[in-house]
C-alpha cells in the first residue's frame, strides 16, 4: 500500500476513535479536502464548526478559523495540526488597537472581519466574513458611525457596496495584494471570454476590473451555476482545485500563480494523522473570551 493511503487508513481509524471531524478551508491543498468531512468558506465552517456533534474537531485552515470553531461550540476539543498556522492579517490589528479605536468613536458599531484573533472578536459588536460583511453593515442604523476592521480593502469594498462612511483600520492580505490589475488586464486580452472573479481583500485597482467579487464560498457557487466556461481567478490558488474538480470541463486560470497563503499550506496528511494520535494542536481560550467573543459571532451567524 502506498504511503499516502496508509496515512490516509490510519486517519479514519483514529476519527472513529477520537469521534472526530475534520473540517476544512477552500485554499487547503488537494489531498486535504480530499478527506475532510467538510470543505468551505469562513463563513460556512463557522456555521458547521457550531453545529458538530462529534467530541472532537480537527480544524485544518489558520488559527483564527480553529479559534472560531471553538468559540461557537466550545464543549468540542478543537485541534489544529500546525500550530504555527496563524493568519498575517490578524496579527495586524490588536485588542489594545481595538479598545484605543473604540475610546476616539465612542458612538461608533464595531463591526470586525473574521479574520482577527479571538481577543479582538471578544471586543466587538458584530463579526462578518467575506460572505457577509455588505449585508451585515447595510443592517446597522443609518445614524451610527460604524468602524471596520481589520481589512482596508475588505472594507472599503464594503464601503462602496454599502455607502456607509466607515472608519478602517490599515489591516490587509499579504497573499491577496499579489494580485495585479495590469496582469488581469493583459490576461483578459489573452483570453477573451474568461469571466474575472476576485476575493473583496483584493485591492481596489482589481476589485474595479472584476466582473464578480466574491469569498471563495460565493466563487464555488457563481462558477457552478454559470454558463460560462472560462474564468480569471483572483484569489488564494488552493481554490482552483476545489474548482477545477467540481468543474472538470471549465477553463481556470488563477490571476497570479504565486498567489499562494503559506499559512494554509503547513497542514498535510501526516500532520492531520499526529494531530489525531495525540490531540495537538488543542485550541484553548478563557471563558471570558469566548463568552464575548461568541456574541459577536452569534450575531454575525443571522446573516449566514
Ligand atoms: P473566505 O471566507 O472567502 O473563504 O476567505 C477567507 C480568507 O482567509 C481569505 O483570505
Ligand atoms: Fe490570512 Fe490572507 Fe492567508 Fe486568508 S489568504 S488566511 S487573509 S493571510
Amino acid at each position: 500500500m502506498n504511503i499516502n493511503l496508509k496515512i490516509i487508513d490510519s486517519i479514519a481509524r483514529l476519527k472513529k476513535e477520537k469521534d472526530a471531524i475534520i473540517l476544512a478551508h477552500n485554499y487547503q491543498i488537494g489531498e486535504v479536502q480530499d478527506i475532510a468531512d467538510y470543505v468551505g468558506d469562513s463563513l460556512g465552517l463557522s456555521i458547521k464548526a457550531s453545529e458538530v456533534q462529534n467530541k472532537v474537531i480537527v480544524f485544518c485552515g489558520v488559527r483564527f478559523m480553529a479559534e472560531t470553531a471553538k468559540i461557537l461550540n466550545p464543549a468540542k476539543t478543537v485541534l489544529i495540526p500546525d500550530e504555527s498556522a496563524g493568519c498575517p492579517m490578524a496579527n495586524m490589528i490588536t485588542a489594545k488597537d481595538v479598545i484605543e479605536l473604540k475610546k476616539a468613536h465612542p458612538d461608533a458599531i464595531t463591526v470586525c472581519y473574521v479574520n482577527s484573533t479571538a481577543e479582538v472578536k471578544a471586543n466587538v459588536d458584530i463579526c462578518c466574513t467575506s460572505a457577509n460583511a455588505v449585508q451585515v453593515v447595510n443592517s446597522l442604523p443609518k445614524d451610527r458611525e460604524i468602524i471596520f476592521i481589520p481589512d482596508k480593502y475588505l472594507g472599503s469594498y464594503v464601503r462602496s457596496q454599502t455607502k456607509r462612511d466607515l472608519i478602517l483600520w490599515h489591516g490587509y492580505c499579504p497573499t491577496h495584494v499579489l494580485i495585479n490589475a495590469k496582469a488581469i488586464i493583459q490576461m483578459k486580452k489573452d483570453h477573451l471570454n474568461a469571466e474575472v472573479i476576485v476575493h473583496p481583500e483584493c485591492t481596489p485597482e482589481v476589485i474595479e476590473i472584476a466582473d464578480k467579487v466574491l469569498s471563495t464560498g460565493g466563487m464555488l457557487k457563481y462558477v457552478h451555476e454559470s454558463q460560462n466556461t472560462e474564468f480569471i481567478i483572483g484569489t488564494e490558488i488552493g481554490i482552483i482545485y476545489r474548482l477545477q474538480k467540481q468543474n472538470p470541463k471549465k477553463i481556470f486560470y488563477p490571476a497570479q500563480k504565486n498567489t499562494i497563503c503559506p499559512n494554509m499550506k503547513l497542514i498535510n496528511l501526516e500532520k492531520i494523522m499526529w494531530s489525531l494520535e495525540d490531540n495537538i494542536y488543542e485550541i484553548n481560550l478563557s471563558d471570558n473570551i469566548i463568552k464575548n467573543a461568541r456574541a459577536s459571532l452569534e450575531r454575525m451567524k443571522e446573516f449566514a
